[in-house]
């Protein structure tokens, strides 16, 4: 298996390990001069010129640069490692498996719930939101449409529980706990996702084979490489918002 194919944590795990391996090298050999910062800053060059090697995405490189110096600027404030492990634990429950998906935690926002809402015609209709993060758009979505039954699935533990919470002041939610591409999608008349470009061709691919003819899928921001959303709403919000609304064609 090439390296270049693997898990963008792992490697960002190789790049950092090769920086050491080069600066332990260099060490050996006697070319590097002493010092806590230049060992760091070595670290930080060959662990981003890896990283760049092993086709990291390009948002990776400033990260790799300023990791290990930062490591090592924290660790001469003296902060007491239990915060450290704090603020470990608390990124860890918020974040869960971002490094896997690689999708983040943002939220959307009453204007695009609204928009969203008003593009299915009136009567009871079933809307899953998949990645519900902390249940933004599912309650602003339930003030705007009380005909509607909403669902929301959500891996990440901390935003789980607060859509959780927030759902107990609407029966109309529920929220479910796991992955969404291991439930079925078979009953929704809309699904939305507001994700990354990274799980939209596996999005789509769920969507044609388990829900019905003429239901929506509705992307917020990221489009489906090879693929003509049949609608796009611009939404008149502070980011200007594009809603790419895709109809499931009939088999
Ligand atoms: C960008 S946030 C959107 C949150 C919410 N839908 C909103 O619009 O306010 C995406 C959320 O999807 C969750 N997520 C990503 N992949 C997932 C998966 N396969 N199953 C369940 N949740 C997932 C992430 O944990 C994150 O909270």
């Amino acid at each position: 298996m090439r390296l270049s194919t693997f898990s963008p944590a792992l490697k960002a795990l190789f790049a950092q390990l090769c920086g050491w391996g080069a600066v332990w090298l260099l060490g050996q050999s006697g070319l590097l001069p002493g010092g806590v910062w230049v060992l760091a800053f070595s670290q930080a060059v060959t662990a981003t010129v890896a990283a760049a090697a092993l086709r990291c995405a390009r948002w990776w490189l400033p990260i790799h640069l300023v990791f290990m110096p930062l490591a090592f600027a924290a660790h001469a404030l003296g902060i007491p490692p239990g915060v450290w492990l704090s603020a470990f634990v608390l990124f860890a429950l918020i974040y869960w498996g971002s490094y896997r998906t690689q999708v983040p935690l943002f939220l959307t926002n009453r204007q695009t719930s609204r928009a969203v809402a008003g593009l299915l015609p009136p009567g009871p209709v079933e809307v899953l939101d998949a990645g519900c993060g902390i249940g933004s758009f599912l309650a602003a979505f339930a003030r705007q449409r009380r005909d509607a039954r909403l669902t929301g699935i959500e891996n990440a533990p901390a935003p789980f529980a607060i859509s959780r919470l927030r759902a107990g002041k609407h029966p109309a939610i529920s929220v479910i706990r796991g992955d969404f591409f291991a439930h079925s999608w078979a009953g929704y008349d809309l699904v939305y996702a507001f994700l990354s470009p990274v799980p939209m061709p596996d999005v789509w691919k769920k969507a044609r084979r388990e829900m019905k003819p003429g239901s929506l899928l509705v992307s917020n921001s990221f489009n489906i490489p090879g693929t003509k959303p049949y609608r796009i709403i611009e939404v008149a919000d502070r980011r200007r918002t594009r809603l790419l609304v895709f109809k499931i064609p009939a088999m």
